[in-house]
């Protein structure tokens, strides 16, 4: 694992974007994972900016966002459809039939819709490089605290930490979502390169758990430690807990001599 310690939220954006503009450049056909949440927001504006400057085109891109809350339409200001439009694909130039967000709205046959969700995924290729926020019991996606380590897309029943950590986006009325759609551990397990990005004293324990804890079910980001290709880029505050900093700086360095491209 690499871990890139930045010094504030600003930092790991930019070198989030670096990372993510590279793998369009290198393949303009490139399947990316999408991620919504405060924390890739950064990321999205600069990407937008790249985009404006004309430094990044998406048009051969494909994308596969990771969740959505179940029972919200994508004209909901608070649905993840809602949210990627809004922060990111108004601004770029991803066809739209290269976009597939989860379908909040379905009200029947969930696997057999998580099913073709899997198979769409398969037939683009597979994801290149995923891009993942934590929350700050360790979900990714919303692969809540127990999830199986081999989970694939479905439904997932939200835990009573993320029901409250989201609540106060609800205040208009609209009832909590208690549900989402959310691609699997196993399912982004199976991306060929994984972007962990985190900012803030808020995801520090979440932080030192998936990086230097037991691999657990009760932290879904530790599933990561089996990944092959899988970089964390984290500001100084969310780092904090860690207690390998100053080896982790060393792997940095030695990656940036002999492996460069690992960072590229
Ligand atoms: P955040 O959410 O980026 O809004 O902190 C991350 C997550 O819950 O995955």
């Amino acid at each position: 694992m690499l871990v890139v310690i930045r010094k504030d939220y600003e930092e790991v954006s930019r070198e989030a974007a670096r990372i993510v503009a590279g793998a369009v450049h290198q393949n303009p056909e490139v399947v990316l994972g999408l991620a919504t949440g405060s924390t890739p927001l950064g990321l999205y504006k600069e990407l937008i900016a790249l985009h404006r400057n004309g430094n990044l085109d998406l048009s051969a891109a494909t994308t596969f966002n990771l969740d959505e809350y179940l029972g919200l339409a994508p004209s909901h200001p608070q649905s993840f459809h809602y949210f990627m439009e809004h922060n990111f694909f108004s601004q770029v130039n991803v066809p739209r039939d290269q976009i597939h967000i989860p379908d909040g709205t379905i009200s029947s046959d969930y696997e057999g819709y998580c099913a073709r969700y899997e198979q769409s995924i398969k037939a683009a290729g597979g994801i290149e490089l995923q891009l993942l926020g934590i929350g700050r019991n360790g979900h990714v996606g919303f692969n809540e605290p127990t999830s199986s380590l081999a989970s694939r897309t479905r439904l997932k029943a939200l835990s009573r930490e993320t029901i409250e950590d989201n609540r106060h986006f609800f205040s208009d009325g609209t009832e909590m979502p208690k549900c989402a759609i959310t691609m699997g551990i196993g399912t982004i397990l199976d991306s060929r390169r994984v972007l962990l990005l985190a900012s803030g004293s808020s995801k520090a324990a979440a932080i030192a758990k998936a990086i230097e804890g037991p691999i657990t079910s009760s932290v879904s980001a530790s599933a990561l430690q089996m990944h092959p290709d899988v970089t964390f880029i984290i500001d100084e505050e969310a780092a904090y807990s860690l207690t390998q900093r100053d080896y982790y700086r060393h792997v940095l360095e030695m990656t940036q001599l002999f492996t460069p491209e690992r960072l590229s």
